[in-house]
């Protein structure tokens, strides 16, 4: 069964709609870890729009599953990292204009500084996964810098209207999960999985972690965080 990483950084996000001090993403880490998830995650964005440095500290020191901080490649973020040391990185693309992370990384272009900056955050200990589209010139340019994971964007899967792209999207991500599981990597796959579409991904072969956030605070809103977090974690034990 795919373990369950949530992404709290909505939980910020209320909280800096009035910046204000609540609601605190560490008190929504231990109900969230209560519920049975296996990691939290969060985006420490450039701009500080949701997660805040202090989040990812107090999270490190508190929790009690793993840490993943999902980061853009800059020096910035480097630095913070190479101090907090989370369980994992997952790197990135990040622009200021955008309302989520939209598309994966491009390895291919960016080989040379990307397995600069994996090399280094591996050498203080950290896993580091790279987000990147089920493609699979991509996944080969990521096993080549030697990234010891991958996360596959299930965006165009997760937003496709009809069914028979939705069927050829969880295609793609399967054929790019098996080249992930071929060449040795950890394979997660996250962004737009929500309570109608987890249950195909949850049971791709090799499948280790999901990453989930936006569909599991939105519920959290009406039927609370730990109802939530159970149910997401019912699901994708399904099929398995
Ligand atoms: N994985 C990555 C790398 C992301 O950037 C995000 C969004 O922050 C997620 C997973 C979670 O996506 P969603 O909020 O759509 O579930």
């Amino acid at each position: 069964m795919p373990k369950l990483g949530v992404n709290i950084d909505h939980i910020a996000t209320i909280r800096q709609a009035r910046l204000s001090i609540q609601p605190d993403p560490v008190a929504a880490a231990v109900i969230v870890e209560l519920a049975g998830a296996d990691g939290i995650t969060v985006h420490l964005r450039e701009d500080r729009r949701h997660i805040q440095d202090r989040d990812v500290f107090l999270l490190k020191e508190t929790i009690k599953t793993r840490l993943n901080l999902e980061m853009a490649a800059v020096d910035e973020m480097v630095k913070i990292a190479s101090k907090l040391k989370p369980e994992s990185v997952c790197l990135v693309p990040e622009k200021r204009k955008e309302l989520t992370t939209e598309g994966g990384l491009d390895v291919c272009v960016n080989k040379k500084h990307l397995r600069k900056v994996v090399s280094f955050l591996q050498k203080k200990g950290i896993m580091v996964s790279l987000f990147i589209d089920p493609d699979l010139k991509q996944i080969k340019a990521a096993s080549e810098i030697k990234a010891q994971c991958v996360e596959l964007h299930t965006g165009a899967y997760a937003e496709a209207k009809k069914e028979y792209t939705q069927k050829k999207e969880l295609k793609r991500l399967q054929q790019a999960g098996d080249l992930v599981v071929k060449s040795g990597l950890r394979l997660n796959a996250g962004h737009g999985l929500d309570y109608k579409n987890v249950v195909p991904v949850a049971g791709m072969e090799g499948i280790e972690d999901l990453n989930i956030g936006h569909s599991i605070i939105a519920r959290a809103v009406l039927v609370g965080l730990y109802q939530a977090v159970k149910e997401m974690k019912s699901l994708i034990g399904r099929n398995r």
